[in-house]
Formats: structure tokens, sequence, C-alpha cells
């Protein structure tokens, strides 16, 4: 099941990339907006408390790594902004869930979840973050998935940008050690050759051109409540976060189902 595809017309219930940006974000479910920087552990807690409430995770990194992979592929430096907004309209983007609610990112039909995990897709993800038109490209699609289901939202700029009005924002970090060292693990599971100090030299890269970076850059919302996670085990750390969505919302978990908005159906 296609949740979204960019490149159908508005009218046929899709969202067309780039429409309805201005659009209120009033009248939705419930919305927690969690951003922060790499490695922090934003997408390991936010599928898992996302899960333990029922409501879909929208990994929103992964849609800009989608857009970073077209770019790889179509043979762009990723900084070119001209270059990169002309192959926007030429993409279909779409993403669906799995039944353990995991994200699947389509590209062109094609389905590359795993393509766009690597550390050179990382780098072409984040260099075309920085490009204004990509933002705007995928703001509607961000907001719409939130207008129609409880989300829980990983990002940079959800909590800013994307959902100002979420009922709740958090903002995760961990010492750029920490966070190198998870990423670090996570890619030696997977076969990948990278040593610790080039995972480390690659995240302070990145940390520095999401935070830098004129078109919506990495920082807390004001109104976001701080979270460290350097400290804490994966299990802690979602804890500690539904603790605070069961508080802001006064509800109890497995309050929502996420199938009602298309997750944990076949596709
Ligand atoms: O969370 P991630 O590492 O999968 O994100 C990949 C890149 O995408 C990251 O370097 C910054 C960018 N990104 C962004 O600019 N805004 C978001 N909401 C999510 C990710």
């Amino acid at each position: 099941m296609t949740v979204q595809n960019l490149t159908e017309p508005v009218d046929s219930g899709a969202i067309q990339a780039g429409a309805d940006q201005t659009a209120p974000v009033s009248n939705r479910p419930c919305s927690v907006a969690i951003d922060g920087p790499a490695g922090a552990g934003k997408s390991s807690i936010a599928k898992a408390a996302a899960k333990r409430f029922g409501f879909i995770y929208v990994d929103t990194g992964a849609i800009y790594r989608t857009v970073g992979l077209a770019a790889q592929r179509a043979g762009i430096p990723p900084e070119e902004a001209a270059s990169v907004e002309a192959i926007l309209p030429g993409l279909q983007i779409a993403f669906d869930y799995g039944a353990d609610g995991t994200q699947r990112m389509i590209l062109n039909g094609e389905d590359v979840s795993g393509l766009i995990r690597t550390p050179e897709i990382s780098r072409y993800a984040s260099a075309v973050a920085a490009v204004p038109a990509v933002r705007a490209f995928l703001l509607g699609l961000q907001r719409d998935m939130a207008q129609k289901c409880s989300v829980v939202m990983d990002g940079r700029d959800i909590g800013t940008v994307v959902l100002p009005d979420a009922g709740l924002k958090i903002f995760l970090t961990a010492s750029v050690e920490q966070r190198a060292m998870r990423r670090f693990r996570e890619l030696r599971q997977k076969g990948d050759a990278s040593t610790y100090e080039q995972v480390l030299a690659d995240m302070i890269a990145r940390d520095e051109l999401d935070t830098t970076r004129a078109a919506a850059p990495l920082r807390a919302a004001d109104d976001a409540v701080p979270v460290d996670t350097s400290e804490l085990t994966l299990d802690e750390s979602v804890d500690r976060i539904c603790g605070l969505i069961a508080d802001r919302f006064g509800i109890a978990e497995g309050s929502a189902n996420a199938a009602d908005c298309g997750a944990g159906r076949d596709a």
C-alpha cells in the first residue's frame, strides 16, 4: 500500500510535492516531534515509542536519503542546488509500512530502503537537505501524514518547521563520541568496513552541515523537552519518551491503532 506518491495529481487524493505548505496543522491527532543530531538514537527510540502507543513512526531522514540517492544516481554533485532542484519533478517517492511498522522507501517503483543506509548516501542526504527547494518539496508530504494519523515523527526541523504545533516536542542529544560509536557498531553489523575514526569525522561534518545551513537548520524548538541519551540504554530512553507522551497527552499505551492509518497492512 502506497501512502504517498509525490507525482500523483492532487485530486487523486495523494500529495503533490510542494503543495499545501501553508495548510493549518490544527484538528489533527496526537503529534510527537523528535529532533536531534545524527546517531542520538532518534529512529530506534521513536519507532519503539510509536509502537507502544499505536502511533505511526515517520522517519523523515529516510525521505531526504531517498532524494540523496536519486541525486547520486543522476551523477549530480549534491551541493549544486540548481541541479538537484532540476531532478525533483521527475522523482516518484513513496513510502509504506510493513506489519512491524517498518517504513519502506520506494523510489520510482523500486524499494530502496536498504540502499539509502550507506555512509555515502548519508553525505548526499545531508547535502540535498540543505537545498531549500528540496525542503519545500517534502514539507506537504510530512505534514499530511501528521494531519491524518497520530505520529511520532523524527528529523531535524520537525518541532521548528514541519509541525510547529506538535503536542509534544523532544530534542534528543548524546555526545558526538557516543553517537559515532553507536553508528559505527550499526555499520559494522551490516558489514560496512568504515573505521570508528571515519564515522566520527563524518558525524562531525554532518553535525556542522545540519546545524549551520541556512534552510531549517537543526536546532531545538523553544518549547522542546531536552533528553540526553548518552548515559541511557535504548530501553531507558524509550521509557523516558513514553512517559513524556503519556503525561503530555493523558493517554495510555496502545490507545491508538496504527492500522487505521495504513500501517501494518500488506502492500
Ligand atoms: O536522520 P538521518 O541521518 O537519516 O537524516 C539524513 C540527513 O537528512 C541528515 O543529515 C539531515 C537531513 N534531514 C533533514 O535535514 N531534516 C529532516 N527532517 C530529516 C533529515
